[in-house]
């Protein structure tokens, strides 16, 4: 923890939680088993983070590939986020978390989706972390979204060509109200983006661990951070551009 440079957090952390069902496999119990070892994970994570002052974190916790997963797979995995959410939402409140989701929530049981609307609700006022729940999320598919949303608006007000910028366009994302990852996390040694946050993390900084994210303790979170404090964001510039610090 003394590692840490309290000047230099990320404003954002994001996380390829993976490596459930191997977890699961190596210690010879369902894939199940490894999903609920998996959400301590998550509580020992958003745990840190809101103590160490991390602005924002984002969890990719179900992709919209995921969903051709095995039926009863897809089942366990919603039936943990509604306990995940029917007994974090008494932590988030007292430790000023407010919850988000980016995704097609609207794809989920009606339960889930009650639960979600109102933990967003009543954690609406809390300023302490935006913790942002992927859910149903694709990055591709937010993109083609976004692009439809500018079609549809184009027709009730004059969007010309040359009005769609970056910044026009992040708007029309799911993320319009969150910086850019500065940081993504993706346990299970497995390289690659899954589709995720693609638009958003232009520019962010990778970092790959081959820890389960079952075994994903608050020491691997730490290690994570050091890691990032130590790199050289550049931009595309060169060193002496950059300002000291
Ligand atoms: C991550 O673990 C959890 C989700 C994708 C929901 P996995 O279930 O992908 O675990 P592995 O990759 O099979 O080990
Ligand atoms: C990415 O993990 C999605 C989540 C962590 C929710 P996957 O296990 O689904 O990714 P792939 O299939 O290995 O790329
Ligand atoms: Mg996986």
């Amino acid at each position: 923890m003394h590692r840490i440079i309290k000047e230099k957090l990320p404003r954002h952390i994001a996380v390829i939680m993976d490596g459930n069902g191997r977890w699961a496999k190596k210690n010879m119990l369902k894939r199940g088993m490894g999903h609920e070892k998996g959400a301590e994970s998550v509580r020992t994570v958003v745990k840190t983070c809101r103590e160490l002052g991390i602005p924002y974190l984002t969890l990719y916790a179900f992709s919209v590939e995921n969903w051709q997963r095995p039926k009863n797979e897809v089942r366990a995995l919603i039936s943990l986020l509604e306990t995940y959410l029917r007994t974090e939402l008494g932590a988030m409140k007292e430790t000023g978390i407010r919850l988000f989701t980016i995704g097609d929530a609207d794809s989920f049981p009606k339960t889930l989706m009650d639960l979600l609307s109102r933990a967003k609700e009543e954690t609406s006022e809390n300023s302490g972390m935006v913790l942002t729940l992927a859910l149903s999320y694709g990055g591709r598919d937010e993109i083609i979204r976004a692009v439809n949303n500018i079609l549809r608006d184009s027709k009730s007000s004059n969007i010309g060509e040359k009005m769609i910028t970056k910044d026009f366009f992040s708007h029309y994302l799911y993320t319009a109200n969150i910086p850019d990852p500065d940081l993504l996390i993706r346990t299970s040694g497995e390289y690659r983006l899954s589709n995720f946050l693609l638009w958003q993390m232009a520019y962010t900084e990778l970092y790959f661990t081959d820890t389960l994210w079952p075994d994903f303790s608050r020491d691997d979170m730490i290690e994570a951070i050091v890691d990032y404090q130590r790199r050289e964001r550049r931009f595309g510039l060169i060193s002496d551009q950059l300002p000291k610090d």
